[in-house]
């Protein structure tokens, strides 16, 4: 008898090249810590570089290896150049995409303008898609086994006002999510989504003055902070996680349970 320590070896990260987007603030830049721990090297990308750096120093001072990468996932030029940027830094491709950068906009529906629903349907759906096809075409090139993570949201699953675009696109990842696990399976490349549900990061700011109504209808009766998501994170993203694919983990407290 070993205990469980040889299971605990299944959520290892050791080896990985995880590309985060996301990754100067928030969950993305807890996950990137998180990742570090479980032994993978980094690729944090977004457009704050300067925030990137800062968290790139630290995780080096810890002994890691993490790359500072610009990303705007509004360019198409600047995907492309992403990903070749992570697989130039660490001199092979990046067998891990957690697709989670974001951005939330709340108005009435009737209010939303063209422009903010450009914005969020391209940052959040067009956006994340443009950076799993780069990535996804590298893994098949380089035939490695390859592991992609969509950032969904709670949003996506039940309807809340004055998220029309947000959760419209949060939506089309999720289904986007099971269509590219359905193509990719044959290549390797395992596709997967987390929900979180309402998370303290600078995201959801404005939804402090409001945060005792909405702890109130979340069953777990407080907000979720980015560390609540590691275990269903380091499954989806480890070995522990090997034959999941096209499935979707919720981590919200059961706010989708009791949604109003
Ligand atoms: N917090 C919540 O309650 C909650 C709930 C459900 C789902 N989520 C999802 O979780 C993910 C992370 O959000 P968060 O809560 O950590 O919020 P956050 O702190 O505001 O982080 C959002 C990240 O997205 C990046 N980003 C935004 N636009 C970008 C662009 N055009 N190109 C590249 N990067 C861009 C930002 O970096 P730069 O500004 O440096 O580009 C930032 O690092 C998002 O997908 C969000 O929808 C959050």
């Amino acid at each position: 008898m070993n205990g469980l320590a040889h299971f605990g070896e299944r959520f290892s990260l050791a080896g990985r090249r995880v590309f985060i987007s996301g990754a100067s603030s928030g969950i993305g830049l807890h996950l990137a810590g998180l990742c570090a721990e479980a032994g993978a090297q980094l690729a944090l990308a977004s457009r704050r570089k300067d925030l990137l750096e800062k968290a790139v120093a630290a995780l080096k001072q810890r002994g890691a290896t993490a790359l500072a990468i610009e990303l705007d996932l509004l360019s198409s030029a600047s995907i492309a150049d992403a990903i070749d940027a992570a697989e130039a830094g660490f001199g092979a491709p990046i067998d891990v995409l957690v697709n989670n950068a974001g951005v939330i906009q709340l108005a009435r529906f009737t209010d939303q303008t063209e422009a903010d629903i450009d914005r969020v349907l391209d940052t959040n759906l067009r956006g994340a898609m443009l950076l799993a096809q780069h990535a996804a075409r590298r893994m098949i090139a380089a035939k490695c086994a390859g592991n992609i993570i969509n950032i969904g949201s709670a949003g996506a699953l039940r309807a809340g006002s004055w998220t029309g675009a947000y959760a419209a696109a949060k939506a089309g990842l999720l289904h986007l999510t099971q269509v590219m696990a359905v193509e990719l399976a044959s290549k390797g490349i395992r596709v997967n989504s987390l929900c979180p549900g309402n998370t303290d990061t600078d995201m959801i700011a404005d939804l402090r003055d409001n945060a005792g109504a909405i702890i109130k209808r979340t069953p777990l009766g407080r907000f979720g902070q980015p560390d609540d998501l590691d275990g269903a994170f380091l499954l989806l993203a480890s070995d522990a996680g090997r034959y999941m694919t096209g499935t979707n983990i919720t981590v919200d407290g059961g706010l989708t349970l009791a949604w109003v």
